[in-house]
């Protein structure tokens, strides 16, 4: 084996010793809560309420609209897959002939989450992985065609696998397009805090919420709290009254006993106590900006890299894009390469975690994509 093998194609953030580590602030109140628990009985099917309102606050915010108007209702659910899962089995039973549009590209999970419901696929432009670009005019122009009532599913933040985001002015362009042509947005939130910060990473979800009368948002902690094996998600649904919320929340509940009865609890113990405890919080804050840094480093150390090894700026878009995600952009042939001859793996479509690269190794990985990109 390759002393020097660079593994960019995991979908977990990992630290500069190659590690994906339990935060500190999840050790500490993993102990708090350990120590004080007294009984394993069963939970409610929405799990944890405290757990849920905090949620919610982080999600929207404080002051949204939604929730002023008692429009708003969130579940704790096994991971963002499970609120998927379960948001996929509430459409399918409101409106069984929709479609749902997903980004093209959009994350692999999706197909089988969304799918496996019985409810129809279409895509919609998103990203030019040879131009490096945003599809955005054609994105509007697909779904200012779709049927009334068609769900779209975008991603908040951090779009996986291609780091690129909309920006406000673009969430606003679809927020109205929504709103318009009566589409359903189910908004996929699983990297909140690892673009910018909390809040301005749910920015585009809330815009959004703000303006359609309906809404889902999949809700996953398991990146920016490290907690994936504990399954810590949360689906929120946005009616249009309170009534209707209600109404919504109940049969959210009766699908979720349908399929797992109720969530696993100890993730979301860990984050309901961190989300409760200001100095807790403030750790989890500072790790989450660690976490990110780290990756925007590594973004900006990639792209001065490649323009090094290559003599151009072909690759400064890694440093422009967010989150754990880019698309190198090259053929599968390329990938291939990268793997056989240079150990470098990532998936088949060029997708790289940046939180694979290191200071290490980032040089010879510049080298061998400046050999190989082209065919
Ligand atoms: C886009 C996207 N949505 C949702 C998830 C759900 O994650 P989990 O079920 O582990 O919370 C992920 C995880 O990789 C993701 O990348």
């Amino acid at each position: 084996m390759s002393p020097i093998k660079v593994d960019l194609g995991v979908g977990v953030y990992r630290d500069l010793s190659g590690n994906t580590p339990v935060l500190a602030s999840v050790r500490r109140a993993e102990q708090e809560i350990l120590g004080k628990q007294t009984t394993k009985s069963y939970v409610a099917a929405a799990g944890r309420e405290e757990f849920n309102s905090a949620v919610e606050e982080m999600v929207l915010g404080a002051a949204h609209a939604t929730r002023r108007d008692r429009r708003a209702r969130t579940v704790q659910t096994p991971g963002g897959c499970g609120a998927l899962r379960v948001g996929a089995e509430l459409i399918r039973a409101a409106a069984p002939a929709v479609s749902v549009h997903v980004s093209d590209p959009t994350w692999g999970n999706h197909t089988p989450l969304l799918g496996s419901s019985g409810l129809r696929l279409e895509r919609y432009p998103y990203y030019d992985p040879a131009a490096h670009q945003l599809r955005f005019q054609a994105m509007l122009e697909r779904l200012d065609r779709a049927a009334e009532g068609d769900v779209v599913l975008v991603h908040g933040c951090c779009h996986n696998p291609t780091g690129a985001d909309l920006d406000l002015g673009q969430w606003q362009a679809l927020a109205q397009l929504l709103a318009r042509r009566r589409l359903v947005p189910f908004l996929d939130l699983a990297y909140q805090g690892f673009a910018v910060d909390l809040d301005t990473d749910a920015a585009g979800v809330r815009l959004v919420a703000e303006q359609v009368p309906e809404a889902l948002i999949a809700i996953s902690f398991s990146k920016n709290l490290g907690l994936y094996r504990e399954r810590v998600g949360a689906l929120i649904s946005i009616s249009e009254n309170e009534a209707r919320a209600d109404a919504v929340l109940s049969h959210v509940l009766q699908i979720a006993r349908s399929i797992y009865s109720m969530p696993p609890d100890h993730g979301a113990a860990i984050a309901a106590h961190i989300f409760a405890d200001l100095t807790l919080k403030k750790e989890w804050i500072e790790e989450l900006t660690a976490m990110r840094t780290r990756i925007a480093d590594m973004r900006g150390l990639l792209s001065r890299e490649l323009r090094r090894a290559i003599g151009d700026g072909t690759f400064d878009f890694i440093r422009a894009q967010r989150g754990m995600f880019s698309l190198l952009g090259v053929s599968p042939q390329a990938v291939e390469r990268l793997r056989d001859q240079h150990h470098i793996y990532m998936t088949s479509d060029s997708r790289m975690n940046l939180a694979g690269i290191m200071p290490h190794n980032v040089a010879y990985v510049a080298e061998a994509i400046s050999a190989e990109r082209l065919d």
